[in-house]
């Protein structure tokens, strides 16, 4: 790969280190002056560092005296070892032009050390029994290991071993549009059916624009368990529906795949990220006829900024609640969350989902139902969060959901990653007593 290629991946990790960027942005930031056949070398080389970071630091520590601190040396260090270990670089091409890259990011000094270590590294790539410990061995946080341990005791190394694969790349299929399904077929031979959800197709990953019918709104690109949010709420036409955590707006679309003809408002409070919703539903709605989706920026946590038509309440038959989470269900599309996240963060998480929910329930009218789903497995923002809305909120009670390859909790149901399946999630679905 190239030297240009090589400093934007190092640039990437340093900021990721220093500033606490998502590696997304880092990528979006640095690999621009890249020519586009050079990024997806740079993208991989990036997650499969975050993927592996803990071994992957224990590795070379144990060859050096004085652990480096400066972000770039430390970034330099992790991918030469990536290289090594996880990428198909020939070892000693990786300590070659990794030393190179020293001097190309003007670290000249670092060229030595880096040589010296990497020379073991591709000498002896794996890192020795006695020197793993839990971290280095499940490449998660410690605070992490311990709270699945403790949340899931018999699932827990299954869903470690999830978190550190590739994610499989999911098709949802816009089941109104069933001619579509051969021109997939044929293009994409390889195309799997999830085994119990039918709108769910799994192929190797490749260019959208080279998907038969993707252009055209049939399919869309969303994670198998992602899919699930939609039947669950079941929105009708004529009904009036709130996502009221929308972008970048998949399951928004998904709604109105299925209700075309209800009257759909998709709420963000990130205003800046309404334009992918909007990309998203121009492309469904482009070729089928159905209500437009109206889309806004909004913060639902805040009800004196909403429109004044929402001042009563009751508005909406169905709400969908996507609320911002911890993400711990969708690390391996997202490896950098287990190095940015802290234990710490779950409770300022947790207290703005609460927010969320208390503000968005007022808009469901008697008889609604409101889907809360989080892309997390910690059952504090998951089956605490609704167990202790309940209990303030004697005015709804949770429907029984069981899923087929879902567990089902006290209230709700938790879909765990699976290494050749769908992400993590959590739904449950709440009615509001009452008639409307
Ligand atoms: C998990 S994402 C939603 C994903 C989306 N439902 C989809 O399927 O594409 C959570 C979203 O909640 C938004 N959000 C966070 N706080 C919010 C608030 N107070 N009001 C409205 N949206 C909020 C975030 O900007 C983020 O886009």
């Amino acid at each position: 790969m190239s030297l240009a290629s090589r400093k934007a991946a190092a640039r990437v990790l340093q900021e990721v280190y220093a500033n606490r960027s998502t590696v997304d942005d880092a990528l979006e930031t640095h690999q621009t002056q890249l020519p586009p056949e050079q990024r997806p070398w740079v993208r991989s080389a990036c997650f499969e560092t975050l993927r592996y970071l803990p071994s992957i630091r224990a590795s070379w520590q144990q060859h050096v005296k004085k652990k480096p601190t400066d972000p770039l040396a430390l970034a330099i260090l992790d991918l030469g070892t990536v290289q090594i270990q996880h990428l198909k670089t020939p070892p000693w091409a990786a300590v070659n032009e990794t030393v190179t890259l020293t001097r190309a990011l003007k670290k000249p000094h670092l060229s030595g050390l880096v040589n010296s270590v990497l020379r073991k590294i591709a000498k002896n790539p794996l890192l020795p029994t006695h020197l793993h410990n839990e971290e280095t061995r499940w490449n998660h946080p410690k605070w992490w290991i311990k709270k699945l341990q403790q949340q899931w005791p018999k699932h827990w190394q299954a869903i470690l071993q999830a978190n550190n694969h590739k994610a499989p790349f999911w098709l949802r299929h816009n089941r109104q549009v069933p001619a579509a399904l051969p021109a997939l077929q044929k293009a994409c031979p390889e195309a799997r059916q999830h085994p119990h959800i039918a709108s769910a197709w799994c192929i190797d990953p490749r260019p959208v624009a080279s998907i038969p019918g993707f252009e055209a709104g049939h399919f869309s690109v969303q994670d198998a368990h992602a899919q699930r949010a939609a039947p669950l709420l079941d929105p009708h036409n004529g009904e009036r529906i709130l996502d009221a955590c929308a972008a970048p707006g998949g399951k928004a679309g998904h709604l109105w795949e299925q209700a075309p003809q209800a009257e759909i408002t998709a709420i963000d409070v990130q205003a800046h990220r309404l334009s992918r919703v909007g990309e998203n539903l121009r492309r469904l709605q482009a070729n089928i006829n159905g209500t437009p989706v109206e889309v806004r920026a909004l913060n639902m946590a805040k009800p004196n900024q909403w429109p004044p038509d929402w001042g009563a309440g009751a508005v909406f038959d169905r709400i969908l609640l996507d609320v911002p989470c911890s993400a711990s269900g969708v690390v391996r599309r997202h490896p950098d969350i287990k190095y940015l996240r802290q234990a710490g963060d779950i409770a300022a998480i947790t207290r703005q989902q609460k927010d969320i929910l208390e503000a968005s329930t007022r808009l469901l009218k008697p008889g609604g139902h409101l889907l809360y789903a989080t892309c997390s497995v910690f059952d504090e923002e998951n089956g605490q969060q609704v167990a202790h809305f309940l209990s303030r909120h004697p005015e709804f009670e949770a429907e029984t959901l069981s899923l087929p390859g879902g567990v089902s909790r006290q209230h709700g149901v938790q879909l765990l990653p699976e290494i050749h399946g769908g992400d993590g999630f959590y739904y449950a679905l709440l009615k509001k007593r009452g008639h409307g």
